[in-house]
């Protein structure tokens, strides 16, 4: 099958990797694509500032059998709908449903009418009521949480135990570039417990889920500092109920199909569950239309599965086999990435140390090891890395110890003359069960 890759990151490198391996992949093509996707795939011949329906139509007239999406902004953008006018199949929700991340207010609404688990919410507009509502939540709860409904990348949530902290959440949603995605504010309770993450690609026939992951999202160890797009993670969870998956898929992913059916809609693409557990059970702090990142990249390391073949099947092209449900029992051992980001990561503008990263940390042949390159360019025939978040780690090995350990004993040998660079040295150390 000859098919197109949207995206440019850690989890689309990861992603043209994986689907790369497959007997079905005849030529794989991507879009924008980086230095180090290009091992993959060749680069869509279409400059970097076309619009999706331009993008849609090229690969329409260039008999490209299916687009997958990574990320989320040409979702919200409405690029599935433009492949979909098209008739080429996209893996990746029609805007319409991809408003289950693009805004928090909607999706909030699906849940609540589907009965699926979430913290008590209110949704307000403009900067007073958001004020006044959340003084008035702090007054009866221990805390609140102020979430902008539009997408912030990542900056649009905050968990406020004061007054000081509602006031500075008002200041940034209302004063820093914010106001779009803040136009509607979603105020909920103060969920506890632990989180993790769950996915599921769905589509034509029954959805069949990936399995759990834990992101770490705040930058430093330990979870102080400043959130972050997620600074590692690791797969299975082991500190959960034994039958946590079906748990999800019964009380969220099943009720979530029946709604979204009621109101006329259809889901096809990966599903991102983010949960939060504690000892009573669980409820569901958010949904993405997309694979996180970096869960994407432990995800594809760890799942032996053909996802172009599981992807094909969702999108009708391929008739359903049950049996990749039953093979995921196939996937033994633990999976461990962390990420390498630049010093100023999540700020800053300031210049960091310039690193040449060699060619070879990108084969990729030893499918328990893998680099994928997020902001790593071309220079002079060199790789040379730049800010944000540069590198993901990846390491599959029997248990989760050993995992740490192969991702680390490898981050150590390729950081010894990087200057700044950093990173957690605690992703996937905190195992013990949930319960007391
Ligand atoms: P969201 O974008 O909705 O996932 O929120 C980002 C992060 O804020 C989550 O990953 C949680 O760590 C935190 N968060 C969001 N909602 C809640 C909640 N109701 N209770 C506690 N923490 C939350
Ligand atoms: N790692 C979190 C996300 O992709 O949203």
């Amino acid at each position: 099958m000859k098919i197109l890759l949207i995206g440019s990151g850690a989890r689309e490198h990861a992603l043209a990797w994986k689907i790369r391996q497959s007997s079905i992949t005849d030529e794989l093509w991507i879009w924008p694509g980086s230095p180090t996707m290009s091992a993959h795939g060749k680069r869509l011949d279409i400059g970097g500032d076309a619009r999706w329906a331009d993008v849609a139509r090229l690969a329409k007239n260039q008999d490209f059998d299916f687009v997958v999406v990574g990320p989320e902004q040409p979702l919200e953008e409405g690029f599935a709908d433009s492949c979909q006018d098209l008739g080429l199949p996209c893996f990746g929700p029609l805007q319409s449903a991809a408003r289950l991340e693009s805004s928090k207010a909607f999706s909030k609404d699906v849940m609540a009418a589907a009965g699926i688990p979430t913290a008590a919410f209110f949704v307000v507009k403009g900067e007073a009521e958001c004020r006044a509502k959340a003084m008035e939540c702090l007054e009866r709860t221990q805390g609140v949480v102020i979430k902008a409904s539009g997408l912030a990348a990542g900056k649009g949530v905050f968990v406020c135990f004061d007054k000081a902290s509602i006031e500075d959440a008002c200041q940034r949603l209302y004063y820093s570039g914010m106001a779009k995605a803040a136009e509607t504010v979603v105020i909920e309770e103060v969920l506890k417990g632990r989180e993790c993450s769950f996915f599921v690609f769905m589509g034509e026939g029954t959805p069949t889920p990936l399995g759990f992951a834990v992101d770490h999202k705040r930058l430093k160890d330990g979870d102080e500092g400043p959130n972050t797009g997620g600074m590692g993670c690791y797969t299975p969870v082991p500190w959960l109920p034994e039958n946590a998956g079906d748990q999800v898929m019964a009380k969220v992913v099943e009720p979530l199909i029946r709604e979204l059916s009621k109101r006329g809609m259809k889901y096809t693409g990966c599903l991102y569950v983010g949960l939060m557990w504690n000892d009573e059970g669980f409820a569901v702090v958010e949904f993405n239309a997309r694979l996180g990142d970096p869960e994407a990249e432990v995800l594809a390391v760890h799942d032996k599965r053909d996802w172009t073949k599981l992807i094909a099947m969702k999108l009708g092209l391929l008739p359903e086999d049950k049996n990749f449900l039953a093979d995921a029992k196939k996937n033994s051992g633990a999976t461990v990435c962390v990420v390498l980001a630049s010093s100023c990561y999540p700020f800053g503008e300031a210049a960091t140390g310039r690193y040449v990263v060699p060619k070879a940390e990108f084969l990729n042949e030893d499918k328990s090891l893998c680099a994928f390159a997020a902001a790593v360019r071309l220079e002079n025939d060199e790789l040379v890395t730049g800010k944000g978040r540069m590198l993901t780690i990846v390491s599959h090995a029997e248990n989760v110890t050993e995992a740490r350990r192969k991702s680390y004993d490898h981050i150590d040998r390729l950081t010894k003359d990087w200057v700044g660079v950093q990173f957690r040295r605690d992703i996937g150390s905190h195992m013990e069960k949930l319960t007391k």
